[in-house]
């Protein structure tokens, strides 16, 4: 048997002889490579150690006279952990109340099996915030959009009255929603996908923000389908904001046809796009929503379904469940994330920062109008797409803003997408697009 001896905190953390303190980040590659799965593809160089304030985290770079040590520089958070920290990193409030309720209130850890207190609390916020009748607590985001499509289902047969067997979902080209069976069941990202069939029936696509394309399929197949399940702005995409009226359309198109709007909220939701929920950006209000990453402020990995009576209610006993969904820390900083969502109107100042961000990608584009193609966005939810050339990289982009100090990564290849915290400052947008400005000059 191996022998493993754990000991120390931060850069004393010391797995055997090896302390994180004295590790390259060059180690850090190589240790990742040996010991981990390559899933992701991070970018080179650059390993971050820490916060040193809401949209500023202090990284580790290889120095330049020694491979073995490294420098520490600030690098300005751009992406905020692809929507999950729009509180901002380690938001004091939602920090003090974990440390308070582990230290002071003695938090338990119990399953769902029994009551415990802080269920309440958040079943009462969440409801207010999302303004749905009823919550449903899950883990991961993913998670939330799972359980919205067994929801979906399950209501397709028992309240729609759909053959057994044979119901539908509706989902949209371009798509993201997580990397479970389901979700790569509904994706059209071959690098989703590849050798991870057979993927599960009764999913159908229709290009995203093409209405006409929905009204016949819904025409086609109505009977038979139970939801559009869908991002009301794709992220993952880069940044695509559908039409002014496709959602008022699309709602009317769903209620003529008895079929569920289902909203994957996850990286939308949260103040993210100028509102709490950017479903309200349009004047619709879905039949169930899926949220997670920046419900849990940041911190603590929260996520949950929202919806109507009608369709929460077909839940029984045992037909789903989850460990650590909500459990007391889980309900606790949940609670504090939409405390801190509302407290500082993260909404409003996305709104307000995201018009300036936009105004400086815009007056990028005019100034480069051969290299930026189209700027997009809602609120903090941006993302610009330069033209189609091999020259164009957006990776490229990426590691020069690293090394400018900015973390922004590429989407797609020639799509750069910058979704900061919500708490920004407009000195640091100001900042963060000069530097982008200098990258794309270079280009
Ligand atoms: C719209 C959307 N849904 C679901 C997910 C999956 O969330 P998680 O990675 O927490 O499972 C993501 C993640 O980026 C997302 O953008």
């Amino acid at each position: 048997m191996s022998e493993l001896k754990i000991t120390g905190y931060g850069d004393d953390l010391t797995i055997n002889d090896m302390r994180l303190g004295d590790l390259s980040p060059k180690d850090h590659e190589n240790i990742e490579k040996e010991k981990g799965g390559q899933n992701y593809k991070p970018l080179e160089d650059v390993v971050v150690s820490h916060v040193k304030d809401s949209s500023t985290l202090i990284c580790r770079k290889p120095s330049e006279d020694n491979i073995k040590a490294y420098i520490e520089e600030e690098l300005i958070d751009g992406l905020c952990c692809y929507s999950a920290v729009n509180q901002g990193q380690l938001n004091q409030e939602i920090v003090d109340a974990v440390i308070h309720h582990l230290q002071n209130e003695k938090l338990p850890t119990v399953p769902r099996s029994i009551r415990h207190k802080y269920m309440s609390a958040f079943l009462m916020a969440t409801t207010e915030i999302t303004g749905m009748d009823k919550v449903v607590p899950k883990v991961s985001g993913v998670e939330s959009w799972e359980l919205t499509f067994k929801l979906c289902r399950r209501w397709g047969y028992q309240v729609k009255n759909i053959p057994q067997g044979k119901g539908i979902i509706v989902g949209a080209t371009g798509n993201f929603h997580g990397r479970t069976v389901a979700a790569v069941s509904m994706s059209d990202d071959p690098d989703a996908r590849n050798d991870f069939g057979p993927f599960i029936p009764g999913i159908e696509l229709v290009p995203y923000n093409d209405f006409d394309a929905l009204k016949n399929l819904f025409e086609e197949k109505g009977e038979y389908i139970a939801a559009y399940s869908v991002e009301p702005i794709q992220g993952e995409a880069g940044v695509i904001v559908p039409d002014d009226d496709y959602w008022p359309k699309v709602e009317k198109l769903c209620k003529a046809h008895n079929i569920l709007l289902a909203m994957d909220e996850v990286q939308t939701g949260f103040g993210r796009t100028g509102a709490n929920f950017a479903h309200q950006l349009f004047g619709v209000k879905p039949d169930i929503i899926g949220c997670g990453k920046a419900a849990g402020g940041g911190i603590l990995p929260v996520s949950f379904v929202a919806g109507s009576k009608e369709v929460i209610n077909t839940l029984t006993p045992g037909s789903e469940g989850s460990t650590f969904g909500g459990y007391p820390l889980a309900s606790v900083v949940g609670v504090y994330a939409i405390k801190t969502l509302v407290d500082l109107n993260l909404a409003e100042n996305a709104k307000i920062r995201g018009e300036q961000l936009m105004n400086h990608f815009n007056d990028i584009k005019d100034d480069f109008p051969d290299k930026i193609k189209e700027v997009r966005g809602k609120g903090l939810l941006t993302a610009f797409e330069m033209h189609n050339h091999k020259h164009l990289d957006g990776h490229e982009v990426s590691v020069e803003l690293l090394n400018q100090g900015v973390y922004a990564k590429e989407t797609h290849h020639s799509t750069v997408r910058f979704a900061p915290a919500l708490t920004i400052k407009a000195w640091q947008i100001d900042d963060m697009a000069e530097k982008l400005r200098n990258v794309i000059k270079e280009l």
